[in-house]
């Protein structure tokens, strides 16, 4: 294991035991960001802070980008990039689906991902070139499944102008597909993808934060992820799934034009 994943994983587990031993006494504090859906809890900040002492601790040079505190200048070529609650409605409410990821970049390329799972005691780890993992068992994704058997995860941003887009998008996604499932957690429906339990998963206006770990845990365990057109993943449309499946999916999601404005 790298230097890099072990202090990631560390701090991913110290927050994920933080967020459950406050869990119940967590005051009702939610607030909201870009519209009255996109909210934020006071465990989604005292995550983030706790996260970004540790990495300061460590690497005192190292750049952060944060969900919650932006992004941190720095000297070094190391940028950790944390979403310290995926799935933050599904945190208020209580369902197991939210997560802490955190990635380690060097040079801006993806080297350790860490997303610990803590309601459901799981903690996928993956390292550039050295495999995707939950626990002690390596991820493969699956392989050779046509887009009408494919079970496609999927996720809706917080404007309501987006979502309208969204919607006719995965209405005409659904007919062509096994199912649809719409997890939460854009970190858990990669690292999901990357041990089977769905076969694809895509998205229109995902940030880093949210797909920076478990982007590395789905290549490495064997998927192919980008945008449309040949774009690299970016917040404007992150698409992944298995080599052939991918390619069948990218085309209907152009068709449809599903990264057409807002
Ligand atoms: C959100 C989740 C959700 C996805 C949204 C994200 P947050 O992150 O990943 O599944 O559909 O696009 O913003 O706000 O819970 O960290
Ligand atoms: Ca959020
Ligand atoms: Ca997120
Ligand atoms: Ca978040």
């Amino acid at each position: 294991m790298t230097d890099f994943l072990r202090l990631a994983e560390d701090i991913a587990r110290e927050a994920g035991d933080m967020i459950l031993a406050k869990r119940p006494t967590m005051s009702e504090e939610v607030e909201t960001k870009s519209s009255p859906t996109d909210v934020v809890t006071t465990l989604d900040k005292a995550s983030e802070e706790l996260i970004r002492e540790r990495i300061l601790a460590a690497r005192p040079d190292d750049r952060i980008l944060g969900e919650e505190g932006g992004e941190e200048p720095g000297e070094s070529d190391v940028r950790w990039v944390v979403d310290p609650i995926d799935g933050t409605v599904n945190f208020l409410y209580g369902l197991p689906d939210w997560a802490v990821s955190i990635a380690v970049e060097v040079g801006g390329r993806a080297v350790a991902g860490v997303v610990n799972v803590p309601a459901r005691g799981e903690v996928y780890t993956a390292s550039l070139g050295g495999g995707a993992w939950l626990g002690g068992e390596r991820l493969r994704c699956n392989t050779g499944v046509p887009l009408a058997q494919a079970l496609v995860a999927t996720g809706f941003g917080y404007s309501a102008a987006r979502r309208v887009v969204q919607g006719q998008v995965v209405a005409e996604v659904l007919p062509r597909v096994r199912d649809i499932r719409r997890g939460g957690s854009c970190a858990i429906d990669m690292c999901s993808l990357a041990a089977g339990r769905v076969d694809a998963y895509y998205e229109r206006g995902v940030n880093q934060w949210d797909f920076a770990a478990a982007g590395l845990v789905a290549t490495e365990s064997g998927a192919t992820l980008g945008g449309l057109r040949g774009r690299p993943v970016s917040p404007e449309f992150a698409l992944c799934a298995a080599p052939g499946l991918f390619e069948e999916l990218h085309d209907l999601l152009v068709a449809l034009d599903a990264d057409r404005a807002p």
